[in-house]
């Protein structure tokens, strides 16, 4: 029972819808228009004035009240959510030719209409799907793989953009869709405070945006001032289709933040000229774009333009060039791989480049170094590849210092002076010194992470420590380290020794043959290669043991892997090795061999390929149907495939089994072999 006490009068309750649509009103002013009537300090005073009367009488306070976007209480982790309609992504152009072949695709799609354009930013942040139920926001959700994501409701209600209710002239079931992200002025503002306590700044608005986003604390999220812009709104048989131009207009008109700069444009000249003019004036925005978007504006064009399985036919994005900085070349090191590939590396003077402070790039071998002809001293360009991995593109010749001199190809390993050995048939200059330090302590570090053998504080510091006191030689070794020599260590405390030993001690059975061969490094045998072999062989002397032909039968391994395998397995110090990691307790063998099939289950074991379209059973349904067996489903047809599950219209995958006497199977086959599988 409510008390007296805490109802409120009439009065109290008109005087709080007034407090409430007044800060309604002044925050759609801040976030449609970016203007404001009134200071931040009088408006964060009305804001308080309101949390104060909803403290007194707190049955006036509603979810979709100014007051609370504070955040909640921490959750545990984010519940999946299905997409009413499937997130797609947009193809990418990167010049004035891809756009006007774009415009020709499009135009042939039309049977000759010219169609206009709509040119918006690309917003460089998080895409986000705002779902409201009787105009109150109900759920928020990334876009995940496209077709789920996560329910981030409780963080985005803290967006101060987020409408937390519609105008009336909404329609009350809605789904709108935009970018959320953060403003470079956002972004230092935290970086300030981050700094000032010590800690590692941020390195760029996108990637904070979405760690933020994932934070389990809404009341961390409020914290960080993320922005949003809406730039789509799901369609629905209640309102008829309408222009993009009009949708903006609308969402605006709802109560969404859109960005101001959009631009109609009535033929692909002019889509150019548009994306062309922002490459430089995106330098003036106070967030991050990474290009432009382009969609055909008339709502029937783009419904007859359709869409394929990753994107609307009916919208393109023209992507910036990647960003190219000047700096200095400082020296060239050579590092030494886990496999003994010498690979040159540019140090460079540091400099900011899309997002983060570049320092080194690697130089992949030296036959692309002395074609580049780089020296240490030169000016060269700097750019990401995939916006992401440095990379020097080439030297300014007129910037170039009068001594330098090109970088002398080394002949022997920097570290252990072993002459280095040019692999024949690559361009990979090697030290084939199976003991270099170099080379041995990327082995372990490689034998210690996660996807390998999952040790715990085997970082760089110690591995630098035991391979230089020579307590290590190879990762054998590891498992003869006690706690005594450990802690004698530099930085390393006798908790940590402890703490080393145990982990060393639990991954000998934890771990298992296929964490074993990829933590080897062997070369080209990655992590799933490691899996696919050790369930294929189930034990290593088995896989010691195997034959060129006996590798090739594994699926995924061809002359390659196999060589390398046996290679490997033939060279005395690997087979010592084995040996010593056995004797150490080691678990070399794999847990679950693949399942035989016999009368019982006739999938256990199989390679199924499935193809076409499917009417009793999804893609999904069918692969789980086949791997919950111990079959296993794979994407491509090969003389290892057992069945191909061929629906309607399958191509090319069904002629290519028919031409091996690949067994093709109905829908209806299938669901006869499972019938049979008990
Ligand atoms: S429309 C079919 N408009 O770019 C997808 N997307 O690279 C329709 N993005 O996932 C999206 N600004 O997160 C659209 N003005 C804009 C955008 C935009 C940024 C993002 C969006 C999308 C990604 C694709």
């Amino acid at each position: 029972m409510t008390t007296s006490k805490t109802l409120p009068t009439p009065q109290i309750v008109a005087e709080y819808n007034a407090m409430k649509a007044d800060i309604e009103h002044h925050s759609r002013l801040y976030y449609q228009e970016a203007r404001n009537e009134i200071s931040d300090q009088d408006f964060d005073a009305r804001l308080r004035a309101l949390a104060e009367l909803e403290t007194a009488y707190p049955s006036l306070r509603t979810p979709d009240s100014p007051t609370q976007r504070v955040g909640g209480a921490p959750v545990e982790g984010f519940e999946t959510v299905s997409h009413r309609v499937p997130m797609l992504s947009i193809d990418n152009t990167y010049n004035a030719e891809e756009l006007r072949e774009f415009d020709a695709r499009v135009r042939r799609g039309l049977d000759g209409d010219v169609p206009a354009y709509m040119v918006e930013l690309k917003l460089d942040g998080v895409a986000m799907a705002l779902r409201y139920e009787n105009r109150v926001l109900t759920q928020a959700i990334t876009r995940g793989d496209g077709l789920q994501g996560d329910d981030v409701t409780q963080n985005v209600r803290t967006i101060r953009g987020v409408p937390l209710k519609l105008s009336e002239s909404a329609p009350p079931s809605l789904e709108v869709r935009g970018e959320v992200f953060m403003t470079i002025a956002e972004l230092s503002r935290l970086n300030e405070i981050r700094e000032a306590a010590g800690e590692e700044p941020y390195r760029n608005p996108r990637n904070t945006t979405a760690g933020t986003l994932k934070l389990l604390d809404s009341r961390e999220v409020a914290k960080r001032n993320l922005s949003i812009f809406l730039y789509s709104m799901l369609e629905d048989e209640e309102r008829p289709p309408v222009t993009h131009e009009e949708t903006l207009a609308l969402l605006k008109s709802y109560g969404f933040p859109v960005n101001e700069h959009h631009t109609r444009c009535a033929d692909v000249d002019a889509v150019i000229d548009t994306c062309m003019g922002w490459t430089t004036r995106r330098f003036d925005l106070d967030y991050e774009i990474d290009g432009m978007v382009i969609k055909v504006d008339d709502p029937q064009q783009r419904a007859r333009l359709g869409f394929t399985s990753k994107s609307p036919r009916w919208i393109i994005s023209y992507k910036f060039p990647a960003e190219v900085r000047q700096t200095r070349l400082r020296e060239i090191s050579v590092q030494v791989g886990k496999s003994g590939a010498l690979t040159p590396v540019a140090e460079l003077e540091p400099v900011p480049l899309a997002g983060t402070i570049v320092k080194r790039a690697s130089l992949y071998n030296f036959e692309d170094l002395a074609k580049k002809d780089l020296r240490v001293g030169d000016l060269v360009e700097v750019q990401k590849a995939g916006e992401i991995i440095p990379q020097v593109l080439r030297f300014v010749p007129e910037s170039r210092p009068a001594d330098t001199v090109p970088y002398p190809v080394p002949t022997a390993c920097p570290v252990c002076a072993t002459p280095a050995h040019k692999d024949p048939d690559d361009a990979i200059l090697r030290c084939v010194n199976l003991s270099c330090p170099a080379q041995l302590k990327e082995r372990l570090a490689h034998f210690a992470t996660r996807k390998a053998m999952d040790i715990d504080g085997m970082g760089p510091a110690l591995i630098e420590q035991v391979v230089s006191r020579e307590l290590v030689r190879d990762p054998a070794d590891l498992f003869d380290l006690t706690e005594e020599t450990l802690s004698s260590l530099e930085r390393m405390g006798e908790k940590s020794a402890r703490n080393l030993v145990a982990a060393l001690e639990a991954c000998k059975q934890k771990r298992s043959l296929k964490h074993l061969l990829f933590g080897l490094g062997i070369r080209h045998v990655g992590s799933s290669t490691a899996e696919a072999l050790a369930q294929h062989f189930g034990a290593i002397e088995a896989l010691m043991a195997a034959s060129r032909e006996a590798l090739e039968d594994v699926e995924d391994v061809g002359a390659v892997v196999a060589q390398s395998v046996l290679d490997f397995f033939d060279t005395l110090a690997n087979q010592d090795l084995i040996r010593r990691l056995q004797e150490r307790g080691l678990n070399t063998t794999e847990a679950q061999p693949i399942a035989v099939a016999d009368d019982s289950n006739p999938i256990a074991g199989k390679n199924f390929v499935v193809t076409g379209k499917l009417s009793m059973f999804t893609r999904d349904e069918i692969h789980e149907h086949i791997k919950a067996l111990g079959g296993k489903a794979s994407g491509s047809v090969s003389k290892r495939t057992d069945y191909l599950v061929a629906g309607e219209k399958a191509g090319s995958k069904l002629e290519k089994a028919n031409s091996l006497g690949v067994t093709v199977l109905t829908e209806a086959d299938f669901q006869q072999l499972l019938g049979g599988a008990t």
